[in-house]
């Protein structure tokens, strides 16, 4: 195979998406949308999320040292990808209807409509530049799964077809775990809400 040098991209690596779920100083709930996301090995399985610039969710993980991951699927991506686009320092956008509840490890705000949560508390944080991008370790302190797909008979293709986790490759398309396109970035979001505004952090990850 003949290869030729281009500028960083990982284009043709699919991301699993994640909707982090954070407390506010007033404890009220922020959700937002994020794919740099992936895992390592601390005591037991960890988590390493990148965050790339400030945002809500950063200076609430910052205060707290605790938030959700939890997976997104075909079933909540539209509210997904609204976390996503609206700009959680914005104070309208926790006002669309989210059906979501406390975990129960950490206290946590965690989405309803969602097979798999993890519950994680920071254990390192990490500076990557000049402008708050930022790594952070975690450890898994607890895992929430869809009770119906813990003791089940199904095969593993059966419940990854069930999850229908969904995944980002090439900067703004959404697919499903098997191929089909879902959407782009920013447009699922008008499902629920049709005006909803693209957040200054929105784009820039
Ligand atoms: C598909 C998608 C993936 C995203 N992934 C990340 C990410 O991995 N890291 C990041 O810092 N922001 C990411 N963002 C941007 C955040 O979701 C955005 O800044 C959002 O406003 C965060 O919510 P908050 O403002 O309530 O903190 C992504 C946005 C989209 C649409």
């Amino acid at each position: 195979m003949s290869k030729v040098s281009v500028a960083a991209t990982n284009d043709f690596c699919p991301q699993t998406l994640f909707v982090y779920g954070t407390r506010n100083e007033d404890t009220t709930p922020d959700f937002g949308l994020f794919c740099w996301f992936s895992y390592c090995w601390l005591d037991q399985l960890g988590v390493i999320c990148a965050i790339g610039s400030t945002k809500r969710t950063l200076e609430n993980i910052r205060r707290s040292k605790v938030f959700s991951a939890n997976l997104v699927t075909e079933s909540n991506l539209p509210l997904a990808d609204y976390f996503g686009t609206a700009d959680g320092r914005d104070a309208d956008k926790m006002t669309v209807p989210v059906d979501w509840e406390a975990s129960p490890k950490l206290d946590v705000p965690v989405l309803v409509d969602c097979p798999l949560c993890f519950e994680l508390e920071v254990a390192q944080e990490i500076a990557t530049n000049q402008e708050d991008g930022t790594v952070f370790i975690c450890h898994i302190r607890n895992t929430l799964k869809d009770e119906a797909l813990v003791s089940s008979a199904y095969s593993d293709q059966e419940l990854l077809e069930k999850v229908a986790a969904v995944r980002t490759s090439h900067v703004d398309n959404y697919w499903s775990w098997d191929g089909r396109y879902l959407g782009k970035w920013n447009e699922r979001a008008k499902e629920i809400k049709p005006d909803v505004e693209i957040g200054a952090a929105a784009m820039g990850n």
